[in-house]
């Protein structure tokens, strides 16, 4: 089947950025984003491209190209449904936070309202595309809610996981290390994939483009992003034993990872990873593997979130330690809120969890983050339900400029790896701050040397 419609359930982190690609690479393709959330929209639909409501670098060059072409961002879910050949699900599908499987299992309320929503509308045959990362056998379920409440109309069923990072999430479209097709064995199956197939083909070599059937592609979208994770706490794990033993974990890391076997990638030791992925969809693999009754596999992964979390909680234990065991009415500068560069996505970021420590030992907190906004910050810490949102408000407080934010400060937490930070005037901040002035590097990117000569006292991770 030739393809020239396509929706995209869910106009998010992966909605946004995969479909502004698709459209900009098959301009034979319309493409139309919906979501439930009109704000959402009003911002993809903004006439100002620099508004998209997603920083990526390279987006709002190629939203500015497609946009009105041959991609639209819309909430009239029914109608994009109803005129698509083929329809992602690019929903969330964060952890439960209630019922059977709180805490680990994800939830699928929203994919299971979009299965739904397409059966009723669709009057006719469809592919539909889990682009969302959903547990294994999830196609399953959505099969049996499109076959038993559809109009009699035949649903094929795809697996196509994303694995674009956000901050490089332009460079990844454009560029996979692969595509991921998962489908029905079957004929009309083998047909779906095919369509799915030629649709990427537009700008990705074919020996990327790997088919599989439904469960592979499934369970492999998790497991991926396990065993990034995994790298993560790995060498987290190392940088605890390095911190004890006079190794410098930078230093580790470049040994090891100069195995050709290992390789040098994610391999950097830092304050902790954050996200909205890499803990929901360990803990989701936790939550299968016990499902299935393996229990030594469930251990096994369910360590790499063990792990993380200890890092992040020695990070705010350390700088308190630091700080001749208390911070209390001491103001403490985070440069960085983002959980990793070059995005403005907060979601489950360390900084989060370090300053929620920290208020605990009524420090107050200085942020300065050149994508995040102050509502974003309190809102963050909100969310955790830790005290009253008056008394975050109190402790905590957003700045414009990196160097007002240090000014009269006793220490600075480093809590992502922005790369304006290297290049600000280190002299003029210490100058600015309380004696001795501390930094603590939660990502390893400052000069220690340059740092230590001009005075201040820097401890980075695992060294
Ligand atoms: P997101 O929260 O940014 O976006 C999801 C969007 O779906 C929201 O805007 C929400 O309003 C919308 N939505 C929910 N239910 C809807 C419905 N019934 N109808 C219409 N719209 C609806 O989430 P995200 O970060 O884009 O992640 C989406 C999925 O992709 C998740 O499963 C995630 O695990 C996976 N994923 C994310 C990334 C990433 O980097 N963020 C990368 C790979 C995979
Ligand atoms: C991750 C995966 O890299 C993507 O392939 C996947 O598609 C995505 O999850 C997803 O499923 O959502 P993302 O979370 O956007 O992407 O960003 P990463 O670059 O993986 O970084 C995650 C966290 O790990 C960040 O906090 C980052 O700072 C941290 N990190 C990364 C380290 O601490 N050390 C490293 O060496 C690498």
């Amino acid at each position: 089947m030739s393809i020239t419609k396509i929706c995209c359930i869910g106009a998010g982190y992966v909605g946004g950025p995969t479909m502004a690609v698709i459209a900009q690479k098959c301009p034979h393709i319309q493409v139309t984003v919906v979501d439930l959330n009109e704000e959402r929209i009003a911002a993809w639909n903004d006439e100002n491209v620099d508004n998209i409501p997603i920083y990526e670098p390279g987006l709002s060059d190629i939203v500015a190209e497609a946009r009105g072409r041959n991609l639209f961002f819309s909430t009239n879910v029914e109608k994009a449904i109803d005129e698509a050949q083929i329809i992602f699900i690019s929903v969330n599908t964060p952890t439960k936070t209630y019922g059977k499987g709180k805490g680990m299992a994800a939830d699928l309320k929203y994919i299971e309202l979009c299965a739904r929503q397409i059966a009723r509308i669709a009057k006719d045959n469809k592919i539909v595309v889990e682009k969302s990362t959903l547990p294994v056998r999830t196609a399953e379920a959505i099969k049996s809610i499109l076959d038993n409440t559809g109009n009699g109309v035949q649903f094929q069923i795809l697996s196509n996981p994303e694995f674009l990072a956000e901050g490089t999430a332009v460079t990844d479209l454009l560029n996979p290390d692969r595509i991921l097709i998962g489908g029905d064995t079957s004929v009309e199956g083998q047909k779906a994939i095919q369509s799915l197939v030629d649709v990427y083909a537009n700008w990705v070599p074919a020996d990327k483009i790997l088919t599989t059937n439904v469960w592979s592609s499934e369970l492999s979208k998790l497991t991926a992003n396990a065993f990034l994770a995994q790298r993560i706490s790995s060498v987290n794990a190392m940088s605890e034993l390095c911190e004890k033993t006079g190794a410098d974990v930078n230093e580790v890391a470049r040994a090891i990872g100069m195995d050709s076997r290992i390789g040098p990638k994610f391999l950097k030791a830092s304050v902790g990873f954050g996200g909205s992925c890499f803990q929901k969809d360990i803990l989701n693999l936790v939550y299968i593997a016990k499902s299935y009754g393996l229990n030594e596999v469930a251990d096994y992964w369910e360590q790499v979130i063990i792990m993380n979390d200890h890092q992040k909680r020695r990070f705010s234990n350390k700088m308190v330690q630091t700080l001749y065991n208390t911070v209390a009415d001491k103001k403490i500068a985070f440069l960085g809120w983002a959980f990793k560069k070059d995005t403005n996505d907060t979601r489950e970021s360390a900084a989060i969890y370090i300053a929620d420590d920290l208020i605990n030992e009524q420090a107050q907190i200085a942020v300065y983050d050149p994508k995040v906004s102050s509502k974003k910050v309190l809102a963050d810490l909100d969310y955790l339900e830790t005290r009253t949102s008056e008394k975050n408000s109190a402790n905590v407080t957003s700045f414009s400029s990196p160097y007002e934010a240090c000014a009269s400060a006793h220490a600075i937490a480093v809590l992502t790896e922005w790369d304006e930070f290297i290049a600000y005037d280190w002299q003029k901040i210490y100058d600015g701050m309380q004696k001795p002035a501390f930094v603590f590097d939660g990502r390893n990117i400052l000069n220690r040397v340059a740092l230590e000569s001009i005075g201040f006292i820097y401890q980075g991770i695992g060294s």
